[in-house]
């Protein structure tokens, strides 16, 4: 399913709502203080996905780019509205704005354990390129995956 998203830059204005939803979202949410500063930092590109109405935070991303690599910093969707393609939507929206900002490849860590974003990421062409062991304070890996853009 194609979900009916309206996805835009985020400004300043998102601040309260996206820390309402990273507080949906992880057991370690940014705080609003991250959020801002994600806002402010001119490498990074930081989208929100909208519900049709324009009023109701769904998702949003935050993508920095630095000369020719782009790493992924943050991706989530509203518990309620997954499974709807807006996981999708964000990361085929950010592999655009990383390449017209001139980067030729996109990087992410995952947790290994995060099935729902691993099947995401390699549905968006992005293959694990490596195991960073214990990396998490929990004990657990991350992979290191990359999405080379063409
Ligand atoms: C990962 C996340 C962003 C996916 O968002 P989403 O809007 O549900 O993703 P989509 O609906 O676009 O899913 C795209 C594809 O990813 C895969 N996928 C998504 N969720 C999945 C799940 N729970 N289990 C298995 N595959 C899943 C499917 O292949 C899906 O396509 P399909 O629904 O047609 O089968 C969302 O689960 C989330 O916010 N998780 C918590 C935050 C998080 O872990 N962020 C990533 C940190 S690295």
């Amino acid at each position: 399913m194609t979900a009916s998203v309206l996805v835009r830059p985020a400004t300043a204005d998102d601040v309260a709502g996206l820390v309402e939803l990273e507080r949906l979202c992880f057991d370690d949410p940014w705080s609003e203080g991250s959020v801002a500063g994600e806002l402010a930092a001119p490498d990074r590109h930081v989208r929100i996905a909208l519900g049709q109405d324009g009023d109701a935070v769904l998702g949003w991303s935050s993508t920095q780019v630095v000369a020719d690599t782009a790493d992924l910093l943050r991706v989530a969707v509203h518990p309620g509205a997954r499974r709807g393609g807006i996981g999708r939507v964000l990361v085929d929206e950010l592999l655009r704005t990383a390449a017209t900002a001139g980067a030729e490849r996109v990087l992410l860590e995952v947790a290994a354990g995060n099935t729902a974003a691993q099947v995401l990421y390699a549905g968006t062409g992005f293959r694990e390129i490596h195991r960073r062991r214990a990396y998490y304070a929990d004990g657990g890996d991350a992979l290191v995956m990359e999405r080379v853009l063409s």
